[in-house]
């Protein structure tokens, strides 16, 4: 199971205020376990892990055979936000580094659009597209988002020119709400294969619906063992205690936060395989804690890399940070480093010992230097990086940003500030119904 330890935390807090933010920690754990907080309407991903069904497993298995039996090798997965970052994040931390440059082992490689407006992004998307066997899942929940629906558009032409409408439409897999939204309308009438996002999943909680779980399949993980890793998690995280992983990780980011002016977390991986699950923890925090003028700021580096850029600032910059350190206990390959006669670079001292071994010694010698220099560290442990492992990882930060969220008094699960650059971005695109705001928009950058 996830671990967390708040031993690098000892020398920056008193045991008194630990004890009192654990007593604040479990009090909103129990808000969320007793489904009566803000937001009580999206608890739907609380028990996914336990309550998926194998039929939806099977559907999703239906999917990659008969994409397998037409040698689909290129799947675009199209969403934003919630709709992609869990299954970018699940994939690349379970492929090989360098699967692309090897060739395709079995599975088509799965690769994300609609997160970004770049036409230049796009434009090569595209490039890639027309060199594959190509089909494409298209993930919106709401069905409306702008980023999304203008890729799939260009995708959904480009399939249907190079297919023909019935065989693209048996290449385009819909995963969006039950019964609204014009992803669903037009699914409906091209008779595309849909999944459904549970009304009351938000995005940035839905890794474990079919929004994360089809893609990550398509791809050739384990979806199974990924959920059997969050169901274990699920029952693990349910019990109230103060030693529950989730109310310790939430006791004292808010102790760190609210008595000593952290007011960045920064997420530190040593293995660039996790360099998303930062991206996806940083949307699961930023947008369920950000808001009405308080919330913890995520960040992240990639140790050793940034060590070399960030290291810097986190040593010695502006004390406003803590560290959360993914710790991963074993490594799932094995390099040792030999003897060199001449030993000109003076490594001979490391000859015989892994890699993973120094790693490790960079892990813990910057714990103990920015302990020093005043960066209290927060450990997130798993055995090592494997589907089960990721299923817990997903589950316990999810649970964990509901407990956080709830011991800060604020909403989770809503995210009001996410309209204010969509409204500015249809006032300037001209979009209709927004005549007023596009004129008031014009005036305003005119001055
Ligand atoms: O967490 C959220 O709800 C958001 O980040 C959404 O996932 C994101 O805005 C995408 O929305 P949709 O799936 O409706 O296109």
């Amino acid at each position: 199971m996830v671990t967390v330890d708040v031993k690098g935390c000892a020398s920056f807090v008193k045991d008194a205020q630990f004890k009192a933010y654990t007593e604040k920690a479990l009090a909103g754990f129990d808000v969320l376990q007793s489904g009566q907080g803000a937001g009580n309407d999206f608890l739907g991903w609380k028990h996914l892990p336990s309550e998926t069904p194998e039929s939806l497993l099977n559907d999703i298995d239906a999917i990659r055979k008969d994409w397998a039996s037409k040698g689909v090798d290129l799947v675009v997965a199209i969403g934003i936000g919630g709709s992609y970052l869990g299954a970018k994040c699940a994939i690349e931390a379970l492929s090989h580094s360098f699967a692309r440059e090897l060739g395709s082992k079995g599975a088509p490689e799965v690769v994300f659009g609609g997160n970004n407006l770049s036409e230049e992004y796009i434009s090569e998307l595209m490039d890639l597209a027309r060199e594959r066997n190509t089909a494409c899942v298209v993930i919106s929940k709401s069905g409306t988002t702008t980023e999304p629906a203008v890729v799939f558009r260009i995708v959904k032409q480009y399939l249907e020119e190079t297919y023909g409408k019935k065989e693209a439409a048996s290449r385009i897999v819909a995963i969006t709400d039950a019964k609204k939204g014009a992803l669903k309308t037009l699914s409906t009438q091209e008779g595309y294969r849909t999944f459904i996002v549970p009304d009351n999943v938000g995005g940035r909680f839905s890794v474990l619906t079919p929004v994360g779980l089809l893609p990550i399949a398509l791809a050739g993980f384990d979806i199974r063992a990924l959920l059997a890793g969050a169901a274990e998690a699920e029952k693990a995280l349910s019990v109230k205690s103060e030693t529950n992983p989730a109310v310790v990780y939430a006791a004292m980011r808010n102790l760190l936060y609210s008595e000593y002016g952290k007011k960045v977390e920064i997420m530190v991986n040593y293995n660039p395989k996790f360099q998303y699950l930062a991206e996806w923890w940083k949307q699961l925090y930023g947008e369920s804690e950000g808001k009405d003028g308080k919330g913890i700021f995520p960040a992240s580096v990639n140790n050793t890399a940034d060590l070399h850029s960030m290291g810097q600032f986190i040593q010695e910059g502006d004390r406003v940070m803590f560290e959360t350190v993914i710790n991963i206990a074993k490594s799932n390959r094995s390099v040792v480093i030999g003897t060199d006669e001449q030993n000109l670079d003076q490594l001979n001292f490391l000859a015989g010992k892994h890699v993973e071994h120094c790693n490790a010694m960079a892990q813990l010698g910057t714990r103990l230097a920015h302990i020093d220099g005043g960066v209290p560290q927060i450990e997130v442990g798993i055995e090592k990086i494997d589907a089960r492992n990721l299923g817990e990882l997903f589950y316990f930060f999810e649970f964990a940003c509901g407990v956080s969220a709830y011991t800060l008094g604020v909403n989770p699960f809503n995210q009001p500030g996410v309209e204010a650059y969509k409204k500015n971005m249809f006032a300037l695109l001209d979009k209709p119904g927004y005549e007023e705001q596009s004129k008031a928009i014009r005036e305003r950058i005119a001055k």
